[in-house]
């Protein structure tokens, strides 16, 4: 079978509760950073390793998100009669993308929102892209989904991505038991579910980027749900402990823009690197901090 990557898989069908009341209505992969919506910068990161067929899975209700990827002739005209072409460029860059999209009725998981996509996926390997993490890259860096499709291709292993946090941050993330080291990556023996300090296996936390081959779908067919949901760490534990699963950390900055503290960061750091408003927002920064 080709170990080459071309499907991208985006589970965006949270309830997005800690952004209440803005997700009653609007769906959290459509709150921007600056004047991007989270889910573009993502389906962004796949530009650096060539996949253009993504699939979104979104909960009801999240049509938006599929007009914004769409066609928009109106506005393309008006943008071009007026003379506008740079914002008509950006308008087009959001149609560049292949996108299907996949209702999960019932958030009930991470690994029950990748089952919904089974049927785009079927048993190819593909890539997995949480969507509520952004993964900047600056132009020196290597993206991170290059670095796992890399990994991928050279080994055939799955392979996820990995920072190392510490203190008692590791029991917000899923914890990885680390083996043997090569060439910048490590095998993972084992994964625990946000261990407490104590229990924890080391200092590497799993991060929502991951290349996974396709017989992951039978391994989440047979997961026993806990609390209402079927984690994806269950079926990854199983496939660590057989051998299976590789880690690598990434370069560049990941951003939880799931998080309130993580999504404002995600905007300052965003604008202080845009051409546009870059300079105003430093100064300011440096106003508001004599003040502090
Ligand atoms: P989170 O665990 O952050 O959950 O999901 P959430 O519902 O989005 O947010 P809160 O905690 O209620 O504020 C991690 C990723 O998995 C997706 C989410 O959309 C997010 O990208 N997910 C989670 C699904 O697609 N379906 C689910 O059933 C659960």
């Amino acid at each position: 079978m080709s170990l080459k990557i071309k499907k991208a898989l985006i589970p965006a069908a949270g309830l997005g509760t800690r952004f209440l009341p803005i997700t009653k209505a609007v769906p959290k992969p459509m709150l921007s950073v600056l004047d991007k919506p989270t889910i573009q910068y993502i389906a962004e990161e796949l530009i650096s390793v060539d996949i253009e067929d993504i699939i979104i899975v979104v909960s009801p209700g999240s049509e938006v998100i599929g007009k914004h990827f769409g066609p928009a002739e109106a506005l393309e005209a008006r943008l071009l009669s007026d003379g506008k072409k740079k914002l008509y460029d950006i308008e087009r860059e959001t149609q560049r993308f292949n996108v299907k999209f996949v209702v999960q009725k019932v958030a009930n998981g991470l690994a029950g929102a990748i089952l919904c996509a089974e049927k785009y996926i079927k048993n190819e390997p593909f890539a997995l892209l949480l969507g509520d993490e952004l993964m900047y890259a600056s132009g020196k860096e290597k993206p991170c989904m290059k670095r796992l499709t890399e990994i991928y291709e050279m080994t055939g292993k799955s392979v996820i991505a990995t920072m190392e946090v510490f203190g008692d941050d590791i029991s917000k993330y899923g914890n990885l038991g680390i083996g043997g080291e090569k060439d910048g990556y490590f095998e993972v023996t084992e994964i625990k579910e946000k261990p407490s300090v104590n229990e924890a296996l080391s200092n590497y936390a799993l991060v929502g980027r991951y290349v996974l081959s396709g017989d992951i779908m039978s391994k989440l067919k047979k997961l026993k749900p806990r609390n209402n949901e079927i984690y994806l760490t269950d079926a990854l534990d199983e496939v660590a402990k057989k051998g299976g699963l590789l880690a690598a950390p990434f370069e560049g900055i990941r951003y939880d823009v799931g998080d309130k503290f993580g999504y404002i960061r995600a905007n300052v750091e965003f604008a202080l690197r845009s051409k546009e408003i870059g300079e105003d927002t430093r100064e300011y920064i440096k106003q508001l901090a004599e003040k502090l």
